[in-house]
């Protein structure tokens, strides 16, 4: 693997996946991989769990750790030819390779504009990363894809849920603010890699991209896809037909204690209390969201110590 951008990216989804759970137990077993190597996480966006677990997992492997929050640097210009004549004060070119200079290593996070489709679908910065530093790139959210969250995803379902092929479903939830689609569309890609049985539900309007869902049952009706499930992911999502527009806010999809039956419930987080899932969901000892967080630790760990070793 030479960039962790996405969950393709991974020549072994099921042995990345085993190999967070072995991590779990022995953080410090690669602590001398990562001697003298440096990463340096780069954030066109805010950040809670991405940051620390990231810089988390990196120490474990024995890694120096820099960050970089892009609002605090100069204004970046990504177009070619652009005359730099206005607000844009260094290039793309430059930035991505001087950062190479100093780290061995880089993840970026920067998410969709939820304004343009087609620019949002070029994946601008993360590409540009890939294109001009020349060390390998790790995805922290991207516009289209949120891979090391997709791979937590799977690890804390294999961890929690010992029954055989369990009943997944990915509800919507409303929202006040337009959200990116990368959270579900990467736990869409990670459960078409695990061996569960696997529904999307959420309202007319509100599908997500076809080619990432393609074989995948969505019922627009909740509470029939809710019925039986062993697990419920929630997350919202801004319209996809309608792109990066609020068309719906109904409260009615709210998770609630009572929909959601006897399932685990699951949310990447931060989540907006009695907004999206109901106090008594994440009061409950059915929530493993805390659990879900501190796996991302070990995700990150696994695709480190995976790059560490092409690059050793
Ligand atoms: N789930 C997740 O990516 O959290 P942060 O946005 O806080 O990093």
């Amino acid at each position: 693997m030479k960039h962790y951008s996405n969950l393709e990216s991974l020549e072994n989804f099921e042995a990345t996946v085993d190999l967070a759970l072995e991590l779990k137990k022995n953080p410090f077993v690669f602590e001398e991989l990562g001697k003298r190597k440096t990463i340096a996480l780069v954030f066109f966006n805010n950040s809670l769990r991405t940051r620390l677990s990231t810089e988390k997992a990196a120490r474990n492997l024995g890694m120096d750790v820099m960050v970089l929050n892009v609002s605090d640097s100069w204004n970046l210009e990504f177009g070619d030819g652009t005359v730099m004549n206005l607000d844009t004060a260094e290039h793309i070119k430059e930035a991505t390779q001087v950062i190479a200079q100093y780290a061995d290593i880089i993840a970026v996070r920067a998410f969709a504009g939820l304004k343009d489709k087609v620019a949002d679908a070029t994946e601008k910065v993360l590409n540009a990363f890939i294109k001009y530093a020349g060390v390998p790139i790790v995805n922290m959210e991207s516009a289209l894809s949120h891979p090391l969250q997709g791979l937590t995803d799977a690890v804390t379902i294999k961890e929690t849920v010992t029954k055989k092929r369990p009943k997944v479903v990915l509800s919507w939830a409303p929202h006040p603010r337009a959200l990116p689609h990368a959270v579900a569309n990467s736990f869409v890609k990670s459960m078409k890699l695990c061996d569960v049985e696997f529904v999307i539900t959420n309202p007319v309007g509100y599908d997500l991209d076809p080619k990432i869902t393609k074989g995948i049952t969505i019922n627009h009706n909740q509470q029939e896809a809710l019925k039986d499930a062993d697990v419920v992911y929630v997350k919202n999502w801004s319209s996809f037909d309608d792109y990066g527009q609020v068309t719906n806010t109904d409260s009615h999809w709210m998770m609630t204690k009572e929909k959601l039956g006897h399932a685990i419930f699951m949310h990447c987080l931060p989540v907006r209390r009695n907004v999206v899932v109901e106090d008594a969901v994440l009061d409950s000892d059915q929530s493993v969201v805390i659990q879900q967080a501190r796996n991302r630790t070990y995700a990150a760990q696994a695709v480190l110590k995976t790059l560490l070793e092409n690059i050793t």
